[in-house]
């Protein structure tokens, strides 16, 4: 019989070698150590530094799982990057299936900003489903510190860069027990990373558009409130899905915005602080890289343990935002 389930068997995580503190950023802008720790619990970020790149931090994450999941880049049928910062805008994934001498793989990047990681983990479990591929490696990775405007001091301290990766294998028992994933448009100019370009004539007639990408912005309030409403819905409603009460969740793994949006998710979800992994205070908001280097750590550090219920979230830029409920290991 055909293994049409999926099991997590390996995660890895890597960020760039520079980290830059709090007390760093207020010689760049008007803040301080203490508003930034108070309103994000954030106290340092990873930058990377122009020898790193992205493809590299993600190679780096990504061979760290497949050693744990004991798979060679051969057995590699799917390579799925989420990324909104690849180091190419025709994509990154490649260069990596490249890096990593994954032959046989097929690669491509994905994009849904902080959600990235969690649509790339329900994307990469459809293929195992259907039974078309047994072996995906999923990374998230994000160099934001090349999109921050340094001088926005509401953004800047928020951001940092680094990569997570996990291994998704056909598994006899299907470990991913229930997601959701939702989309609302309306609400795109919350948080963006903008084209802009300007007309340029081409021939007499003709004109086409060119330009750049400019800075992040973002109304800060505005995602916070919609993270606080959210996220919580949309986790009850995977559990929901996977026939779990929240008291079954063993840990609950969110993406690393803001100390304040995990207290208060796991607050409206009377999940017990214990069971909240957060490394935001090292990484600060690493984007599509935060939930798989939060949970690569909490599984490295042996808090994560083979059959723990994990409840992981991601929210962000689209508006977007998902939840996936998962056992770890087979
Ligand atoms: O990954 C994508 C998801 N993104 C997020 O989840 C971000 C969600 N939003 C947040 O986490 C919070 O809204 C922020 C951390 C961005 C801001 O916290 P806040 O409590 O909402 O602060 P605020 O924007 O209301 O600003 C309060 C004050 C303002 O001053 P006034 O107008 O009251 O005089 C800001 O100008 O704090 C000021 N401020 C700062 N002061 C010192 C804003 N940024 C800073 C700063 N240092 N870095």
């Amino acid at each position: 019989m055909q293994n049409l389930g999926i099991a997590i068997t390996g995660s890895g995580s890597a960020v760039p070698t520079t980290s830059l503190d709090n007390q760093a950023l207020t010689k760049l802008v008007d803040t301080s150590d203490e508003w930034i720790t108070t309103r994000t619990g954030i106290r340092q970020r990873h930058v990377a530094n122009p020898q790193e790149s992205l493809s590299a931090i993600a190679t780096a994450a990504a061979k760290q799982a497949l050693e744990m999941a004991l798979l060679k880049p051969e057995d590699v049928d799917l390579i799925v990057l989420a990324t909104s910062t690849p180091d190419d805008l025709f994509g990154s994934a490649c260069r990596i299936q490249a890096e990593l001498g994954a032959k046989r793989a097929v690669a491509f990047d994905l994009t849904a900003a902080c959600s990235g990681f969690v649509f790339g983990l329900v994307t990469a479990a459809q293929y195992i489903r259907t039974g078309v591929f047994q072996n995906v490696l999923l990374i998230g990775a994000d160099i934001l510190s090349r999109w921050v405007d340094w001088q926005d001091r509401r953004t800047c301290v928020l951001f940092g860069d680094g990569a997570g990766a996990v291994v998704l294998q056909a598994n006899q028992s299907d470990r991913l027990l229930g997601f959701e994933l939702k989309s609302d448009g309306t609400q795109n100019g919350s948080l963006n990373l903008p084209y802009n370009a300007s007309g340029r004539e081409l021939t007499p007639g003709i004109e086409i558009a060119q330009g750049t990408y400019q800075p992040i912005t973002m109304n800060g309030k505005e995602v916070y409130r919609f993270a606080v409403q959210k996220v919580p819905e949309i986790i009850d409603k995977a559990l929901f899905r996977a026939n779990l009460s929240v008291e079954q969740v063993d840990w609950l793994v969110l993406h690393q915005a803001n100390q304040r949006i995990l207290d208060a998710v796991a607050d409206r979800l009377k999940i017990p602080q214990q069971k909240v992994i957060s490394n935001l205070a090292c990484y600060g908001n690493t984007s599509a890289a935060s939930i798989p280097l939060a949970l690569d750590e909490a599984v490295r550090q042996g808090k994560i343990k083979p059959d723990d219920v994990i409840a992981a979230s991601g929210f962000g830029a689209g508006l977007t935002w998902g939840a996936a409920i998962f056992q770890w290991g087979r």
